[in-house]
């Protein structure tokens, strides 16, 4: 069986281990470009060992950020930028993803940091948001977003084939749409979110719609040879959770069918009004199902960072990548440190040869 250090291949690409580190907004942007932050940012993060290290959520469009502080790739400026920042993931050896989404009516938020609610409507730096129906989140995001016109809903669409094509010529190799924590996608699928009478809402194929259509224009976008991917909220644990669940598993096969090569199972974040059981490694048994039940390779994130248990779940074939999101936070070099403590020989060649060679020697 392979463990946490044997390489995943997907379609055209090789990571050199089954560690990812997944999206992690940094909230540091200015109108939607990247700078020097998130170069050393991502740069360490890859020079650390990971085989997979994929850019935070970028928006599709302006009114798509979370914060003011968010990445953009709706235009050239902000391509060129990244195109930097996917060159030096790959100079240091680990596979280049981003993650493009849209922030629906959790958009016009402060920063995290900041207060992490929406920005007050009289504040200049806030937008009107959008989402399927005029519905608001709740809870520290109470404002009411615009129920999206059929012509909203096909400017989206576009917008998501747009980045695509951008992310591409950036240089990315690994694309990861972002259906999940109650963004754009997510509360179309959501039934806490989506009130809609007409063809993207109501019953479960009209709220995956918007989803599959946008799979699909993407999918026009991206190399046949590179992983096509999303990242989805397959349950609430709002007391509808079967439900939910077995909704999710059905559309992750037509994604399946209509090009996707891989699942980051993930939780929907669609209502204030859950209770999620938190704790190590929580989400996998719910991972293992939708590995198991649509067919198709998953990863998850969500307190897998104990490299025992990364790479139980590995061996058990439960997982094909696991994602280790805060931990990386503390320790860029998360992946060499798993590495020590899974015994692994040679532990410091997880690590570029200027640090390895003298972790080893000295050893
Ligand atoms: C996140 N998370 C996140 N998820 C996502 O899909 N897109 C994103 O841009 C972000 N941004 C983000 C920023 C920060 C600072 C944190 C801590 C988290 C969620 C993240 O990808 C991951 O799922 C969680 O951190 C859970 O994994 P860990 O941290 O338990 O390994």
């Amino acid at each position: 069986m392979p463990g946490l250090f044997s390489p995943f291949e997907l379609k055209d690409v090789t990571l050199r281990n089954r560690i990812a580190v997944p999206p992690m907004c940094q909230y540091s942007a200015v109108d939607g470009v990247s700078n020097d932050w998130h170069r050393v940012h991502y740069n360490s993060l890859a020079r650390g060992g990971a085989g997979l290290v994929i850019v935070e959520a970028t928006a599709v469009s302006p009114e798509g950020r979370i914060t003011p502080g968010c990445l953009g790739l709706w235009n050239d400026e902000q391509a060129e930028k990244l195109a930097q920042i996917a060159r030096e993931i790959k100079a240091a050896g680990a596979i280049p993803g981003i993650q493009i989404g849209h922030a629906g009516r959790k958009a016009s938020a402060n920063l995290p940091w900041e207060g992490d609610d929406h920005i007050v409507k009289t504040d200049p730096r806030s937008w009107e948001t959008l989402s399927p129906s005029a519905v608001a989140f709740g809870s520290n995001l109470p404002q009411v977003p615009q129920e999206m016109t059929l012509a909203d809903i096909a400017r989206v669409r576009n917008d998501f084939a747009d980045a695509t094509r951008r992310a591409r010529e950036a240089g990315f190799e690994w694309l990861e749409l972002h259906f999940a924590h109650g963004y754009l996608a997510q509360s179309f699928f959501s039934v806490h979110a989506n009130q809609r009478q007409d063809q993207y809402g109501g019953n479960a194929e009209n709220r995956g719609r918007f989803l599959l259509e946008t799979l699909d224009a993407v999918r026009h976008q991206w190399p046949e040879n590179l992983p096509l991917t999303a990242r989805f909220g397959v349950i609430e644990y709002d007391g509808r959770d079967e439900e939910t669940l077995s909704e999710a598993i059905d559309l992750t096969k037509k994604f399946r069918a209509n090009g996707l090569d891989l699942l980051s199972v993930s939780v929907g974040f669609s209502t204030p009004d859950s209770n999620i059981p938190w704790g190590p490694a929580f989400l996998a048994p719910v991972a293992v199902r939708v590995k198991r039940e649509a067919n198709i390779a998953v990863a998850s994130a969500w307190g897998i960072d104990a490299p025992l248990i990364a790479n139980q779940t590995i061996e058990k074939g439960e997982l094909d990548l696991v994602m280790v999101g805060k931990a990386h936070l503390a320790n860029p070099n998360w992946t060499y440190q798993a590495a020590r403590d899974l015994k692994k020989e040679q532990a410091s060649w997880v690590l570029p040869a200027p640090y390895a060679h003298w972790l080893d020697r000295y050893r």
